[in-house]
């Protein structure tokens, strides 16, 4: 069993902590804290044990959380950390894993350089095989990745256009906007998610638009995919129903919406309401001779779970992308298909 800690314990902190527990092959040996909030509280009723800074073992007593270490002690305790604190924070952290020898998966929020290999299981798991540092990339680049690399198997890719319409927060978040406009977000073309998705795939010709909206559920991408060979539609439902992590979603349901998506995920009692899966519109794919546009929605909170599991398996070099990837989806009942 591989010793995993979870450092930072917020929306994507608990969902990995929470498929870790799922996982056959790995232990969670414990979550970071540094405040007592409601989150700490109700890991703690759960049984995860809880390390905090040293300096804040009396605020958390007091609040009827008794911490089972130090942070430093939790990482020294591991075997792999997969650091889910804010952007930027993950990269402070990265001198205390060296110092202790830890592996780490970091995620799409702290720069490429912080890690030996951005990462997209699809992709590129086995170019991640035994490399220390991992960064999986973020919520949006990982749908995209995952989109482009399924095309891969119909024909090659040969160029790739793309709108994201942007949650603007996350539905915990209090304090953040806009709550009503629209704003280009960047208002630069390209967006830093061609950029990102290039960590992975070099030298892919991409370009990306993106427009934060006011809404807390889910993205939702507009592609435009040039392929080398002529493709017909069929070919692209084909390889997208065979396809675990992308699922379809049939309007003759009246499930058109990111609304309806959610309604659904809580109608199938989901953890949490997740959908990890890229959810395509079906009657959205159009295909005109080697070029393929499709429509999907993307879970922001869940989409980079399974990566990370998979990422962690691909650090500690225990199985290859098709081994895990498999464990990953069956553990944490990924579709492949359709949604309903
Ligand atoms: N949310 C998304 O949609 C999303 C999607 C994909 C990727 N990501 C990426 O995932 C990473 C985490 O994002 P998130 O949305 O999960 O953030 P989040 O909800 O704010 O969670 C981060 C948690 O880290 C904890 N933290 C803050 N400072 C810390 C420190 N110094 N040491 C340890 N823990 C600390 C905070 O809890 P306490 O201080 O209370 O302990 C906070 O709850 C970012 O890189 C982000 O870009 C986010």
């Amino acid at each position: 069993m591989i010793k995993v800690a979870v450092n930072g314990y917020g929306t994507i902190g608990k969902r990995v902590a929470d498929a870790i527990l799922k996982q056959p092959d790995m232990r969670l040996i414990g979550i970071s804290k540094t405040t007592p909030n409601y989150e700490a509280l109700i890991a703690y009723r759960k049984g995860i044990n809880i390390y905090v800074p040293q300096q804040s073992f009396k605020k958390f007593e007091e609040a009827g959380i008794v911490p089972a270490g130090s942070v430093e002690e939790l990482i020294k305790n591991a075997d792999i950390v997969v650091d889910a604190t804010p952007n930027g924070v993950g990269a402070q952290y990265k001198t205390i894993y060296r110092q202790f020898d830890r592996n780490a998966i970091f995620q799409g929020g702290e720069k490429a350089d912080v890690a030996d290999i951005s990462f997209s299981a699809l992709c590129n798991y086995n170019d991640a095989i035994n490399k220390k540092y991992i960064r999986v990339v973020s919520c949006n680049t990982t749908a995209l990745l995952r989109t482009i690399c399924t095309m891969s198997k119909v024909s090659r890719v040969e160029k790739v256009r793309a709108t994201i319409v942007r949650r603007a927060a996350d539905p915990k978040e209090v304090k953040k906007g806009p709550i009503n406009s629209l704003s280009p977000d960047p208002a630069t073309i390209p967006s830093h998610h061609a950029k990102d998705v290039n960590s992975v795939i070099k030298n892919l010709d991409i370009i990306t638009m993106a427009v934060v909206a006011p809404t807390t559920l889910m993205h939702m991408h507009f592609l435009d995919i040039t392929l080398k060979d002529r493709v017909d539609k069929k070919d692209i439902i084909e390889v997208l129903s065979n396809t675990p992590r992308l699922v379809l979603i049939s309007s003759k349901y009246d499930a058109n919406s990111t609304a309806e998506l959610m309604e659904i995920a809580r109608d199938l009692r989901r953890d949490r309401n997740d959908i990890p899966e890229v959810m395509v519109f079906e009657d959205s794919i159009y295909v005109k001779d080697n070029e393929v546009m499709l429509m999907y929605a993307v879970h922001q909170e869940s989409i980079v779970v399974p990566e990370n599991i998979d990422a962690i398996r691909a650090s500690m070099g225990l199985m290859s992308a098709d081994e895990s990837i498999k464990i990953t989806n069956t553990s944490l009942g990924i579709l492949k298909g359709y949604l309903i």
